[in-house]
């Protein structure tokens, strides 16, 4: 798939680089999922698992072979989180090597990329746009190798990767195909992971609860993806770090947004790289006070040091903590007795950050987007769909087609979603998802009629449905799960041994 198109010539320059400091490489491959494809389908339910796959894999590789450290070459939604999950459980030295994003494609003079494919098939569903255009735009909207061009899960993970420090700072977001630089890197990765494996410091050592606030707050500031959440949930959990949602979420109220990129902002990753990138951020969110400066990077040298060269915010795509592109992040916890663990809104795209309305209930993700296309969600609902969590999904789908479904339908400003699924990192709106407890495990999700009055709030941090403690209790003591929608092969043994969105969808140990 695009995002992984120069994994294989940047394996052979690591390697190079390892042998230029006198190691030897062993390369080794991973599977990896593309959502692009999955996108509204069956297969969706593939890639939040093909998380813990690629983890397990990761490390087992290393139970066999005891490497002495390792480059993880990385570039898509799942494989990052995966592969810093596999490190917090191996804790060795090692190097993420993040592969580079797309750029952006050209579409009637403005900039494209997969978000505006996505919504353009809700348009076309609609009657909007005719099918000839919604065909020109997807030829152009993803023009070469890369990640997905927008600031969506895959380049908000490099974002976090930045902040953890496992990865040389300022060199993820440079685009995919500058393949010479992008080489050159490699190798420099390759080299240094051989010098760290004498005595550099091991995985555990970035990845602590230091390194994954400041991650948060990094991932908060860029307008990153709510993906974010349940990913450094799940590397604390295999880095046995004490670490909750509302932590997370604590650091996400305090953290103004300082980037202009989509889908919350204008402009795409390259764009970000061209202004000076991640450490433009890390600067500035040191100098503020809200990442921690002390903590280590993979060269040796602290977060503070290694960004203290960075170029100053160009108040165009990158801005300052004391004059910032919105005063606060879009990535809000939720709690209520809808979400009684929790559950995670994004507020972007959209000045929205209250909607009360009349539930509309769908038991998976095809039904409502059918009813979507049919004209028959209408403004001021508050669609539920339910039965799409990590166990009932199973796999927690993403609802970008819902999502882009209602933005194509003009819906974006007036509907809101609550989901127990997840949502794409391109996904625009008021939206909820990760809702916890999810409604096959018992959640009150589960138990939402059609016309129950729901408020999601921003501001107040609730998501709650009108109805009384006696009455939620009655329906909840009544409720009888649905049967699992898959019950053999990996799908059907995730979907037992899977824990909450609210610990990051591990698997159980
Ligand atoms: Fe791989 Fe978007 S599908 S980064």
């Amino acid at each position: 798939m695009p995002c992984n198109l120069n994994h294989l010539e940047l394996s052979e320059a690591v390697a190079a680089g390892v042998a230029s400091a006198g190691g030897v490489a062993l390369p080794f491959n991973t599977i990896s999922v593309s959502d692009n494809q999955s996108q509204g389908t069956p297969g969706m339910r593939a890639s939040l698992i093909s998380r813990e796959l690629i983890a397990d894999s990761i490390e087992l590789m290393d139970v066999a072979h005891d490497f002495d450290a390792l480059v993880c070459i990385v570039g898509c939604d799942k494989t990052t989180p995966a592969a810093l999950m596999a490190l917090a459980r191996i804790d060795k030295p090692a190097v993420v090597l993040y592969s580079g994003p797309m750029r952006a494609g050209s579409w009637r003079g403005e900039q494209a990329t997969i978000q505006d494919v996505w919504e353009a098939v809700g348009a076309y569903g609609q009657g909007r746009i005719t099918r000839g255009e919604l065909d020109d735009l997807e030829r152009t909207a993803c023009p070469g190798p890369g990640t997905c061009a927008g600031h969506f899960t895959a380049n908000t993970m490099a974002v976090a990767l930045e902040c953890l420090g496992l990865t040389r700072l300022g060199t993820t977001l440079l685009a995919a195909d500058a393949l010479e630089e992008r080489r050159e890197e490699a190798a420099r990765c390759g080299a240094l992971a051989a010098s760290l494996a004498a005595d550099g410091r091991s995985a555990r050592d970035f990845l602590d609860r230091r390194g994954l606030l400041n991650a948060m707050v990094g991932i908060a500031a860029s307008g990153g993806s709510t993906n974010g959440f349940l990913h450094l949930l799940a590397i604390a959990r295999e880095a046995e770090v004490e670490l909750t949602l509302a932590d997370l979420a604590d650091r996400c109220d305090v953290t103004p947004v300082l980037a202009s990129l989509t889908p919350g902002g204008r402009y795409v990753a390259t764009d970000f790289h061209a202004a000076g990138g991640v450490p433009v951020l890390i600067r500035e969110l040191i100098a503020a006070r809200l990442v921690d400066g002390d903590a280590p990077t993979i060269e040796a040298g602290t977060l503070a040091e290694a960004s203290a060269g960075a170029p100053a915010p160009d108040g165009r795509v990158t801005f300052s903590a004391a004059a910032p592109y919105k005063a606060t992040s879009g990535l809000v916890g939720l709690v209520g007795n809808l979400a009684p663990r929790g559950a995670v809104a994004k507020v972007a795209g959209t000045q929205r950050r209250r909607h009360v309305g009349p539930a509309r209930v769908f038991e998976r993700e095809e039904a409502c987007i059918a009813a979507i296309d049919a004209g028959d969600v209408i403004p001021g609902e508050v669609v539920v769909v339910r039965n799409e969590g990590p166990a009932g999904g199973p796999g927690m789908r993403e609802m970008l087609s819902v999502t882009a479904a209602l933005v194509g339908a003009g819906l974006g400003e007036s509907v809101t979603l609550v989901t127990d699924g997840r949502f794409s990192g391109a996904t625009r709106g008021l939206m909820v998802g990760h809702v916890t407890p999810e409604a096959v495990r018992g959640g009150p999700l589960a138990v939402v009629r059609d016309g129950d009055m729901v408020t999601v709030d921003a501001d107040t941090r609730e998501l709650s449905v009108e109805c009384s403690e006696a009455e939620l209790a009655e329906r909840l003591a009544a409720y009888v799960p649905p049967p699992p929608r898959v019950a053999h092969g990996v799908l059907g043994r995730y979907s037992r041994l899977v824990g909450a969105a609210s610990d990051g969808a591990t698997l159980r140990d």
